[in-house]
């Protein structure tokens, strides 16, 4: 009988049982059992078009039957709350039924932050169990074929390379992780399943080191610049997906990126807003502690929250084309001279310029403090071109991909309006 599971907060108490909507709105209960739980993620998943109506056709949800979650989530983790700003852990030695119900909820859970604790926020996450609703749209894109030879970046726990392994066969699959622990971890977890893909330790940025031109190229870490090793890795014809996360502190693009047959260039087309942990070794480490911008003060009628809300609807690739070395560092409400107000903070890539941007109610107007660059107007003559260009969603961009430059462009390929070098 199709349910609805009605819990959007985690039980709190041990013996907890789940209330579900039945069609006809009854309200029944449940117990823990995980195949109920699997059975509730896929009619989610549905719902949300994640994955096919007729979960038979679909080999996603036989892949998540063969390599059930609850293999690959350690012990403890930290569930994030939607908007990342608080969350919760689970322990199974504490509440094993408060771990498997939200092993089974359609949500990130982060496993590791270095050598922190996972509860210590003020530590960025290092690695994580995605979101079954991510993984499903990424591996949709990816398309995976009985037999291809897959390269899979970023192992963590094993569970997306267990996804994969079950679809074009153990020994097609090489997935390569950074972390010495987590890839035994993932080869442990893996191989109670039955599952032996290979499962290599070290950085990915280079590539393979296998010597081998892969069918399909699947990161799953949050990729600045596409290394050059996976560029030619891919054979043509090939797919590989990633999350694109060019700009510092900005959400990124799923990115489908095509090898022709006759190119060195690859085609890329961007699917969706994502978020991932970035890949080592491309994340920027920016100072902003100690750091004022003290230059210049000025008022402008623009809103920073508007131009947030437009980021995932196009202009955050609009204006990684043409500010590619702005950066976001911060972005959020916070009290601001006793005051409830919106601050947004801005750094450079490539020199110390630096603004401040606060959007005040009290007084509906907006303070910018700038020094350098003016990066407060370079964000805002962006979203001014972008909202003149009829604001162009993901749809219209593209993205080409050479062997030593980025370009990105807008309706046609020859209409390039930013390009980086690689
Ligand atoms: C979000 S997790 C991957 C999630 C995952 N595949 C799953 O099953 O849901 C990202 C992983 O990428 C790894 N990673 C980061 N940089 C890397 C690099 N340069 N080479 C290989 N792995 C890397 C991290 O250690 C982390 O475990």
């Amino acid at each position: 009988m199709p349910s609805l599971l009605t819990h959007d907060r985690r039980p709190n108490t041990k013996h907890s049982r789940y209330t579900t909507l039945t069609k006809d709105h009854m309200i029944v209960t449940s117990p823990h059992g995980r195949d109920y739980l699997l059975r509730d993620l896929i009619e989610t998943l549905i719902i949300n078009n994640e994955l096919s109506a007729r979960p038979s056709d679909d080999w996603r949800s036989q892949a998540l039957r063969a390599a059930p979650r609850d293999h690959f989530v350690p012990d403890r983790a930290w569930v994030p709350s939607r908007d990342l700003s608080g969350g919760y852990v689970i322990d199974h030695r504490i509440d094993p039924d408060d771990w498997l119900l939200a092993v089974y909820r359609d949500t990130l859970l982060v496993t590791k932050r270095g050598d922190g604790d996972i509860i210590d926020t003020s530590v960025p996450a290092t690695s994580a169990v995605s979101r079954p609703g991510v993984v499903m749209r990424f591996l949709e894109l990816l398309q995976p074929q009985p037999g291809d030879r897959v390269l899979e970046v970023g192992t963590a726990s094993g569970w997306t390379a267990g996804l994969l392994a079950h679809r074009v066969g153990d020994g097609n699959l090489i997935t390569i992780e950074i972390d010495p622990e987590l890839s035994t971890t993932a080869k442990q977890n893996l191989s109670k399943l039955g599952l032996a893909p290979i499962v290599v330790t070290g950085d990915a940025t280079m590539g393979s080191t296998v010597r081998e031109e892969f069918d399909r190229i699947h990161v799953t870490c949050g990729v600045r610049n596409v290394p050059q090793g996976w560029t030619s890795q891919l054979r043509p014809g090939g797919v590989m997906v990633l999350p694109w996360m060019p700009a510092h502190g900005q959400r990124g693009e799923i990115l489908k990126l095509q090898a022709p047959l006759i190119s060195p260039w690859l085609i890329g087309r961007f699917c969706g807003s994502t978020s991932f942990i970035m890949m080592s070794g491309q994340d920027v480490d920016i100072p902003t502690s100690g750091r004022r911008a003290d230059d210049e003060s000025s008022w402008t009628s623009m809103r920073p929250t508007q131009v947030m809300e437009a980021m995932p609807r196009g202009f955050g690739i609009f204006l990684t084309a043409v500010a590619p070395d702005l950066a976001i560092t911060k972005a959020k409400r916070e009290e601001h001279n006793d005051r409830a107000a919106f601050v947004m903070e801005l750094a450079s890539l490539r020199d110390d310029s630096y603004a401040t941007i606060v959007a005040d109610p009290a007084y509906d107007r907006t303070c910018m403090t700038q020094s350098g660059r003016g990066l407060g107007d370079i964000l805002f003559q962006a979203y001014r071109q972008w909202v003149r260009l009829g604001k162009p969603g993901r749809d219209r961009f593209g993205l080409w991909i050479g062997p030593d430059r980025e370009v990105i462009w807008l309706d046609r390929p020859s209409n390039a309006i930013g390009a980086r070098n690689r």
